[in-house]
């Protein structure tokens, strides 16, 4: 490939990228990287490897789960994992602030 074409096609590659951020949250930018395949697109926990897990995540978009959880503890699970189940610790891929903007994310499937 000659260079100017490198050139052009890498331009093309970041206008196509940067318009497909745009408009999106950190928050839900970081959910649809790492969570949504267990988690669901609506949070409701039926993402597409979602049949394979026990217990399956929870509904984020239930008013009654959102009266029995922290969002301190919710925030050390999505750290740390919770130890023996599926739900891995994120501390290695994400930083804390993505941490804090996907937890901002979850809130908003209420
Ligand atoms: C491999 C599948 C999988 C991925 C990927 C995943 N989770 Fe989970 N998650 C689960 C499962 C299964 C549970 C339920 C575990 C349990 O009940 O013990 C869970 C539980 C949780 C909980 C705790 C809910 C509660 O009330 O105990 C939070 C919060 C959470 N996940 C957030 C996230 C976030 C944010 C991400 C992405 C950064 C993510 N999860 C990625 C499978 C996954």
């Amino acid at each position: 490939m000659d260079k100017k074409f490198m050139g052009f096609f890498l331009v093309v590659v970041l206008l196509i990228t940067s318009l497909a951020y745009a408009g999106k949250s950190r928050g839900e930018l970081v959910y649809n990287g790492f969570c949504v395949v267990c988690h669901g697109a609506t949070g409701k926990g039926d993402g597409y490897s979602s049949n394979a897990l026990l217990p399956p995540p929870p509904d984020f978009s239930s008013k009654e789960y959102w009266v029995k959880v922290d969002p301190e503890s919710l925030r050390r699970i999505i750290a740390e994992g919770e130890p023996d189940r599926q739900m891995q610790g994120f501390t290695d891929e994400l930083s804390s602030e993505d941490i804090d903007a996907v937890l901002g994310y979850l809130f908003s499937f209420r």
